[in-house]
């Protein structure tokens, strides 16, 4: 698939396949985190890839997913995540603006992911003070977001935004439908 394509392709997965995701591939997105565009190149992220059975279990209890429609959105048993990304911000190197750099490198992951076939979810509800307990993240430390990875296990699909479909909903067999807003409402050329 080509870049444009991977792109329009991704969409966030909650239901995930029981099915392991390679270390190796693991590894391949924080490179690709690691390489993304950073406001004064200061590089203030890390990373930390969570894929013991024990610390997952821990971990998905303590993420929420898609709150418009909880809890139908989410993992069900046997369909959770395979592998975490947690996101962290060095406070010692950030400065203002970071944010930035963590979108950037977020979704360089979740689109290398997708070229590797595997899905992801961006979930940025998280119990941090647990977690950033439970994988001993030093005080200097922010904790900002983890991307969820697995084999896809549903389906999601664009539907068009409009007046009466703003909220994305599932079906169920699990399929995922996201409105979004057309482009002829969001581009202005020339002039607004
Ligand atoms: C900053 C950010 C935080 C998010 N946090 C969560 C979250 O905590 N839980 C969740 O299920 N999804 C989360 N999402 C995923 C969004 O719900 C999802 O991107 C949105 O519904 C659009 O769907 P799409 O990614 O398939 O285009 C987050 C996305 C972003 C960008």
């Amino acid at each position: 698939m080509n870049i444009y394509d991977l792109i329009v392709a991704r969409r966030t997965i909650r239901q995930f396949a029981p099915k392991p995701v390679p270390r190796e591939i693991l590894e391949k997105l924080v490179n690709v985190a690691r390489l993304a565009p950073s406001a004064a190149n200061l590089q203030p992220l890390e990373y930390i890839i969570v894929d013991d059975d024990g610390l997952k279990k821990k971990v998905f209890s303590w993420l929420k997913w898609a709150a418009s429609i909880a809890p139908l959105g989410n993992p069900k048993p046997g369909h959770e995540p395979q592998a975490y990304i947690f996101v962290l911000v060095n406070r010692q190197i950030r400065q203002k603006m970071y944010e930035y750099d963590i979108g950037a490198a977020i979704e360089n992951m979740a689109l290398a992911a997708l070229g590797e076939g595997i899905a992801s979810a961006w979930v940025i509800s998280i119990d941090k003070p647990r977690i950033l307990e439970l994988l001993h993240i030093p005080e200097h430390y922010e904790l900002d977001a983890v991307l969820a990875l697995g084999y896809p296990g549903q389906a999601s699909v664009v539907e068009e935004l409009t007046e009466t479909c703003k909220k994305y909903w599932q079906e169920p067999d699990l399929t995922f439908h996201v409105p979004k807003r057309r482009l002829k409402d969001i581009l202005h050329i020339n002039k607004f």
